[in-house]
């Protein structure tokens, strides 16, 4: 099953008491691809990363992944079985330093995890790299709450990466952020792709065509195109409802 996607959504829907946030959504992301979703505020970009992940339930459709359907598994076990989420706004520890809220995101007691991490050596090593990764790591002693706002978003991705997911969901993660550090994050992304998949939404088309992802057109819940960011950018759908206003 080599050609196996990673992720697969099929038929996706997801309505509120008869709303239609996500209106039969199809959608397959392969290891190792960026893939990212844009439309319009409120066209549905996070509730499906909710769907995804678990946090909001399947009204119908399926997902798959890694070929295991887990559309009724809870965000719990799609998180264990490599699934890491961020949401829009960064939640880390403010008293806590960079390197323990990185410690800190290890989730104790798993067996998955006691495997990679053997020593305490190799578990400082380890937070070191996710540190050096998500530029870091000359912060690791400093409290994250004097983190600038786009450090801190770095930071929650360091604290998803030590947990050694397969895939990453990043709800808009250059909000607020300055010009360069827009930059270095898609450095970053394009550098930990090669190990996980990241599914990233984002509003900044300048974002969008560095990353050089495939690009998912999401609007009133539909997909409305798909392909390279030179495609959606010609596309006079896309122009009308996105691009356009
Ligand atoms: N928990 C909820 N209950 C009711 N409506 C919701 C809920 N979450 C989102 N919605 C609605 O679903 C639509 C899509 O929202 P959302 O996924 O947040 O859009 P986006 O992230 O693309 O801006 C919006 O109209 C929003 O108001
Ligand atoms: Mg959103």
């Amino acid at each position: 099953m080599s050609n196996q996607a990673l992720l697969e959504v099929r038929d996706l829907l997801v309505s509120f008491g008869g709303f239609v946030a996500i209106d039969h959504v199809n959608l397959t992301v392969q290891s190792g691809e960026i893939r990212c979703i844009i439309g319009p505020n409120g066209a549905g970009k996070t509730t499906l990363l909710d769907a995804i992940c678990g946090k909001t339930p399947a009204t119908q459709g399926s997902i798959f992944f890694k070929g295991l359907r887990i559309d009724s598994e809870s965000e719990f076990k799609r998180t264990r079985m490599g699934m890491g989420r961020k949401f829009q706004t960064p939640s880390v520890y403010d008293d806590l330093t960079v390197y323990q809220n990185i410690q800190i995101s290890v989730p104790k007691g798993q067996s998955m995890l006691s495997a990679i991490f053997n020593s305490d050596d190799q578990f400082n090593q380890e937070i070191l790299e996710v540190a050096q990764t998500t530029n870091l790591v000359n912060m690791l002693d400093v409290q994250a709450g004097t983190l600038s706002h786009g450090q801190k978003q770095w930071l929650e991705i360091a604290m998803l990466l030590i947990q050694h997911p397969q895939l990453l969901l990043l709800d808009e993660p250059v909000a607020g952020m300055s010009l360069k550090e827009r930059d270095q994050t898609v450095d970053l992304i394009q550098r930990i792709s090669a190990i996980q998949a990241i599914v990233v939404i984002e509003h900044d088309m300048d974002f969008v065509k560095k990353l050089s992802g495939n690009v998912t057109v999401l609007h009133q819940g539909a997909i409305l195109c798909e392909g390279l960011i030179e495609q959606i950018q010609a596309d006079p759908r896309v122009r009308e409802v996105y691009l356009g206003d």
